[in-house]
């Protein structure tokens, strides 16, 4: 799908009422948080250590891996580098993807570094697969962690940056997913500590896609940003169109990839995407339409968010006002009291 050959067909093509989420209070650690709290949450397990997650009116899998697109891009891990291979449109999509993710933070963060734009800036790479995304933003001078489930692919990640002095440093990768890394941070509440809002922006690019639940992710995405952060989203629209194309065409007529690449259910429109966001305490900025070539091989922006979109959102609130709000907007009269 993310092969030139396939772009034509893919790339081409291709609220509920929020839950109550998790809160995190001043002083209260992950796990008392999820003690407290559980009758309407609960603690997972999920790898290797406890995640806190939140309850949702439907049915969250409270982990944000789906082990069937793990396993997808397990077998996938050592190809990230071959730029006429089957990320090559990953490839090209970086001549849209950093100067949106560069230019909406410059918009915010003055800097004083000619050559080195984002110096000074955290910024999370989620799904960050080989580091494709991670390597430029870290070029722009932003201390860049790229978090994967995908073992290899860090190790991939790990490699092919260990090949540019420049990124010593600059670019770290770990294994892990965000919820992981969030409950992680979490811990690290209390006197004296952090916290875990430490970002100054999350990337998640042609990732949700491919997610178990949108919801964790949102709600996570809300505690590792700083207040005001920036979430920079790239995903495929949920259309008709995307799924005759990208799934019916793609998948089962041509097979130009295996059966079942794609699941169009986990397809989000950006309404859906920018409702569900909201819900989490965050502020839409700018949707973007993206589209692909096939034959150049080049991306373009297009007015049209049918097909490829890119979203920015900044964090405008906590997730306990957003609970808040919630609660006050379904009982209106207690808002006034
Ligand atoms: C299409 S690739 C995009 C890679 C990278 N963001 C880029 O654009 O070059 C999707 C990535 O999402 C990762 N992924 C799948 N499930 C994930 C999860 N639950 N959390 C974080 N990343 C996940 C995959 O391992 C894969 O590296």
């Amino acid at each position: 799908m993310y092969s030139n050959k396939l772009g034509p067909l893919m790339l081409g093509l291709c609220s509920r009422k929020a839950p109550a989420a998790c809160m995190m209070r001043s002083g209260v650690s992950w796990t008392a948080m999820c003690k407290q709290r559980s009758l309407r949450s609960v603690c997972v397990k999920t790898q290797s250590q406890t995640v806190p997650c939140h309850t949702s009116v439907r049915a969250a899998s409270q982990t944000t891996v789906d082990p069937e697109e793990v396993r997808r891009f397990q077998s996938m891990a050592s190809k990230w580098w071959d730029e006429e291979g089957q990320f090559a449109a990953l490839h090209a999509m970086n001549d849209l993807r950093v100067p949106f993710i560069r230019d909406h933070l410059l918009n915010v963060h003055t800097t004083r570094h000619p050559g080195k734009p984002l110096a000074g800036l955290r910024i999370l790479d989620v799904g960050c697969g080989g580091g494709l995304l991670t390597e430029p933003l870290g070029r722009l001078g932003a201390s860049a962690l790229g978090i994967d489930p995908v073992a290899d692919s860090i190790g991939t990640a790990r490699l092919h940056s260990s090949y540019d002095p420049d990124l010593r440093g600059r670019v770290c990768y770990r294994a892990c997913t965000l919820e992981e890394l969030s409950a992680e941070e979490g811990e690290g509440e209390g006197e004296g500590k952090k916290g875990p809002a430490q970002f100054d922006a999350i990337v998640a690019s042609e990732v949700v896609e491919h997610l178990a639940d949108l919801e964790t992710f949102a709600f996570c995405c809300g505690l590792m940003l700083k207040p005001g952060g920036s979430l920079f989203i790239t995903t495929i629209n949920k259309t008709n169109l995307s799924y005759a194309l990208g799934i019916v065409v793609a998948e089962q007529l041509l097979r130009l990839v295996p059966s079942g690449t794609h699941d169009w259910e986990k397809f989000i429109s950006p309404e859906e995407l920018e409702r569900l966001l909201e819900s989490y305490g965050f502020s839409v900025q700018s949707v973007r339409g993206m589209l692909y070539n096939p034959v150049s091989g080049a991306w373009s922006w297009t007015n049209s968010a049918a097909i490829n979109y890119a979203l920015h959102a900044v964090k405008v609130r906590d997730d306990a006002q957003a609970e808040q709000a919630e609660e006050s907007s379904s009982h209106p009269a207690a808002a006034h009291t």
